[in-house]
């Protein structure tokens, strides 16, 4: 498969990423700062911000799913809100369905209030399951 990766550079992104060039996939990744992504011959960095409409179509244009480890590392910041209305509709535009996003909201008391189901069901009427455990 050719996944776009958004939140990359994270704890969590970069073992998304480090799995799935593992398992051979070949990647784009968005990141404010592309030197903090792994040097890898499958993986194609694309430098931006995911607020950034134009250039997150770029690095969804030609792939087949997308994987977001979007996250926030201080209190107040609407990153993962603001990523998904860039990356739905660029991810419409492009045709692409599938849309794995890796989010500690959504769990327990707060399992009925998932942020991601919510904006794509409610801003884009698309299909959306969250799976928590
Ligand atoms: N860490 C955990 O133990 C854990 C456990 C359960 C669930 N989660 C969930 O996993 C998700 C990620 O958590 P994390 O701990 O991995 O967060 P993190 O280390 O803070 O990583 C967040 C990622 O989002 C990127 N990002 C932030 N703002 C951006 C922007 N405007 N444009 C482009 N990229 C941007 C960051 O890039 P930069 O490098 O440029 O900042 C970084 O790659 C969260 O939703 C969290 O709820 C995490």
């Amino acid at each position: 498969m050719h996944p776009a990766v958004f939140g990359g550079t994270g704890h969590t992104g970069r073992h998304v990423l480090d799995q799935a060039l593992a398992q051979g996939h070949t990647v784009t990744a968005l990141a404010r700062d592309p030197r903090g992504l792994p040097a890898h011959e499958r993986l194609r960095p694309v430098a931006g911000d995911v607020r950034d409409a134009d250039v997150v179509k770029q690095v969804i244009a030609g792939s087949d799913a997308v994987l977001s480890a979007l996250g926030q590392r201080r209190w107040g910041s609407t990153v993962c809100t603001d990523g998904m209305r860039t990356i739905l509709p660029a991810m419409q535009a492009h045709g692409v369905a599938r849309l794995i996003a890796f989010s500690g909201y959504g769990v327990a008391d707060s399992r009925h209030r998932n942020l991601y189901v919510a904006i794509a069901r409610d801003d884009y009427a698309c299909r959306a399951v969250a799976i928590t455990s």
